[in-house]
């Protein structure tokens, strides 16, 4: 690993310790802060639009409940793990501290069912996330947030309070500044009426931080093309459009697998008469490339803000540790020492890195 995956490895472990931990401590303590300096990936978009299809290929695992309708109804925020090559994948829930998947079928049913327990089998939502880590050794280390579809009218066994209730609740995560937008929207429907456009517009008017992705390029009108959203000309952001081709309905119920739905994505790009010349900026792989790349120029850029907040971590923990006592018991206190050691593990290797005199990073 080079040393930014560690330190970013490292950031991440300590945002899921804090996760564990819950409120312990109140809100403005450092490393609540902490949890704010690195940035998190969230999809905005209408209902059925695509948004868990394209997380599952981010993550290059087929995990995620998806279909017509409105299916994901809590938020998901699912953390990455990178572990050492060769390791066995394995995925985790916060609400489930002690069972280890590693059937990534019954990590679908669990977040079905856990959604169920909140909500009821009903169409409620509910805004409470469920925390979701993987573990393995093909993943980047990444926070990814799946939201609930943004909608127009409320449907059958919903209360009408519903489409605002939705609103509020992925606007409170993407309005946040360390927030990585995927706006996505189905190439299927006008781009001006576009959800996603329009909400990512609001909270991040210059687009610093939206990445748009337009999905469902194969159930466009025969004799249309989407060359005008792609190419920038309908809607112009800061980051280039990126668009997708994800499973159908039909594939989804043959159980076609993600190797197979990666391959025919890329010879649907190559031989397409109209993106042809565009396949190399195509697609659910380049998406994910492009993405990693725009989080470790922004994580570089945050190392010293990071920095200070961990040393500032590390002292709080210190003294929190001296009134607790040690040996701890208490699973706070287990939690607060295993940020403690994270912090300080982050403190030494960034300062190995700059006495390494790479202060511009490894590359
Ligand atoms: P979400 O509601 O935005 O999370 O969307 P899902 O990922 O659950 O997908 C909704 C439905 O659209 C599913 O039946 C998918 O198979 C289908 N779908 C999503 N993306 C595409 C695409 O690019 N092409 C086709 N043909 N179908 C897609
Ligand atoms: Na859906
Ligand atoms: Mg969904």
């Amino acid at each position: 690993m080079t040393t930014m995956e560690s330190l970013i490895g490292l950031v991440n472990r300590i945002q899921r310790a804090c996760t564990v931990l819950g409120d312990y401590g109140g809100e403005d303590n450092a490393f609540s802060s902490l949890w704010e300096a690195l940035p998190s990936v969230a999809v905005v978009g209408g209902q059925s639009s695509g948004k868990s299809s394209v997380l599952e290929s981010i993550v290059g695992r087929d995990f995620l409940p998806r279909g017509s309708g409105i299916v994901t109804r809590r938020p998901l925020v699912l953390q990455l793990h990178k572990t050492e090559e060769g390791s066995q994948e394995y995925a985790e829930f916060l609400h489930l501290p002690k069972r280890r998947f590693t059937d990534f079928a019954l990590v679908r049913k669990e977040i079905q069912d856990e959604t169920d327990r909140m909500t009821g089998k009903t169409k409620q939502i509910s805004p409470v996330p469920i925390h979701l880590s993987i573990y393995s050794p093909n993943v980047v280390n990444l926070t990814l947030i799946d939201l609930p579809g943004l909608t127009k009218v409320a449907v059958e066994g919903q209360p009408e309070s519903v489409v605002q209730e939705i609103e509020t609740m992925v606007r409170s995560y993407v309005e946040k500044p360390n927030c990585v937008i995927l706006a996505i929207s189905p190439a299927n429907q006008d781009i001006a009426t576009s959800d996603a456009i329009k909400l990512s517009r609001e909270v991040d008017p210059s687009g610093e931080r939206t990445f748009g992705v337009l999905t469902k390029l194969d159930l466009m009108d025969k004799g249309t093309n989407a060359l005008d959203v792609l190419e920038g000309r309908s809607y112009r952001l800061q980051h280039p459009w990126v668009g997708i081709v994800n499973r159908s309905q039909a594939d989804i119920n043959k159980n076609i697998d993600m190797i197979v739905a990666r391959r025919k994505e890329r010879e649907y790009f190559a031989t397409s008469p109209d993106y042809g010349h565009l396949a190399n900026k195509m697609g659910s792989e380049y998406l994910a490339k492009l993405l990693s790349k725009h989080l470790e120029s922004v994580i570089r850029a945050r190392i010293p803000s990071i920095t200070s907040l961990i040393n500032k971590s590390i002292e709080e923990l210190e003294s929190e540790m001296d009134h607790l006592g040690r040996p701890v018991a208490v699973d706070a206190g287990a939690q607060l020492y295993t940020i403690l050691e994270l912090c300080r593990a982050f403190d030494r290797i960034f300062k190995e890195h700059l006495e390494g005199g790479r202060t511009g990073g490894d590359r």
